[in-house]
Parts: structure tokens; C-alpha cells; sequence
């Protein structure tokens, strides 16, 4: 990883793991967790998001949440500490106009999260292989809100070391100076 060798190590430790170990994660950290994703920086300081969260402990709210998930994913979370739904308010509170950051601040909050994730012991694990639909009128999520990802949280089962391979684009294919295209020169 020659371009990210001097990544803070809750960056480079951060990985997304369908090796849970089933056990359940303890309510200070999940509340740590949440409150990672909500010092967020927001648009106009909005917060635009929310979140429906079920612990494994609490077994009919983890069935819940786990039955939107499809199958393969399903495989895999069964065994996680706690799964969770992000939602985003996509208008503005104080005028009622479309919040097209929302989504984008929605994604800070929850990448704060993985992070977090990371210090406290755990690993988090974005999923969009879910039923959007039935998530809302599940949770009754109004109109006004976005159903964004589920993500699974927990510990790892053994050692759970990431995947061989990882790998990102190279930052010439995503940094620009000038026009859209032109690598910038980092
Ligand atoms: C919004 C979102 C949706 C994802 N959906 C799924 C999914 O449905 N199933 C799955 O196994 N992984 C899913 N992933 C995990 C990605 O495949 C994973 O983050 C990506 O391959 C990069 O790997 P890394 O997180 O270990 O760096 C999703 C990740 C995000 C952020």
C-alpha cells in the first residue's frame, strides 16, 4: 500500500468482515458508536441522520432487522453484535428545502462510525443488499426520510484477518487539479 503507508491505523485496521464471532456488543459501545456518527460535520449543521439499530441481544428486534437482509448477507450478519439501518432526513428542518447533502453527510457519519468501531474492538460492515421498501414501512420511516444502508457491527470471530488483496484505485484516477480527469499532481 505504498500510496497509504501513513494512514492513522484506525484507517488502515478498518475492513469489512463476514467473520463475526456472535457476540453480542455491549451497550456503552454501541452508544459510543452512534454518538461517533453524530459529531458528523453537517450541512447548515443539520444532522440529517438517523438510524434504526438492534442489538443481539434483543433478539426479536435482531430478527427483525436481519430478515430485510438478503440472503447471502444474511449468512454472514446472522452472527454479528448488532445490526442497523441509516436513514437521512433529506429536507432542511428550518425551511423545508431538499437537503442534497444529506446523503453525502449521511456517509460522514457513518465512515465516524466505522472508525469509532475500529478503537472500541469492532468492525463494521456496510450492506445495500437489503429491502429498502420493507424497511420502511417496517420501522414506519417517513416520507421525508432516505433509507440509506444497513451495516452490521461486531467482534471477530479468531483472528479475522482482512482479505488478501484489498486494494483502491490509484489516486491519479480520483484527484483532479484543472479539468476532471487530469490527475492532480500529489
Ligand atoms: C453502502 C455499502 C453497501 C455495501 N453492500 C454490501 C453488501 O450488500 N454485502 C456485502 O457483503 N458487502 C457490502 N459492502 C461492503 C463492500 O463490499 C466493502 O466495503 C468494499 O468491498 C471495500 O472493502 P473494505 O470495506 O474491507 O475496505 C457494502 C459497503 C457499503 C459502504
Amino acid at each position: 500500500m505504498p500510496e497509504t503507508h501513513q494512514l492513522h491505523e484506525l484507517i488502515s485496521r478498518r475492513w469489512s468482515p463476514r467473520s463475526y464471532n456472535g457476540a453480542a456488543v455491549e451497550t456503552w459501545k454501541l452508544r459510543t458508536l452512534f454518538d461517533a456518527a453524530n459529531w458528523a460535520a453537517s450541512c447548515f449543521g443539520e444532522t440529517p441522520w438517523r438510524f434504526m439499530v438492534a442489538s443481539r441481544s434483543d433478539t426479536a428486534q435482531f430478527e427483525r432487522l436481519l430478515g430485510l437482509l438478503v440472503p447471502k448477507n444474511q449468512d454472514w450478519a446472522k452472527h454479528a453484535g448488532a445490526l442497523a439501518i441509516s436513514v437521512t432526513k433529506k429536507t432542511f428542518t428550518q425551511n423545508g428545502a431538499p437537503n442534497r447533502f444529506a446523503i453525502h453527510d449521511a456517509g460522514t457519519a457513518f465512515g465516524q462510525l466505522s472508525l469509532q468501531a475500529v478503537a472500541l474492538g469492532l468492525q463494521v460492515h456496510g450492506m445495500g443488499g437489503f429491502d429498502a421498501a420493507r424497511a420502511r414501512t417496517e420501522f414506519g420511516v417517513p416520507e421525508d426520510f432516505e433509507i440509506g444502508a444497513a451495516f452490521a457491527i461486531g467482534y471477530l470471530d479468531g483472528d479475522g484477518a482482512p482479505p488478501a488483496g484489498r486494494t483502491r484505485k490509484p489516486l491519479s484516477e480520483i484527484v483532479f487539479t484543472g479539468e476532471f480527469g487530469t490527475p492532480a499532481a500529489l
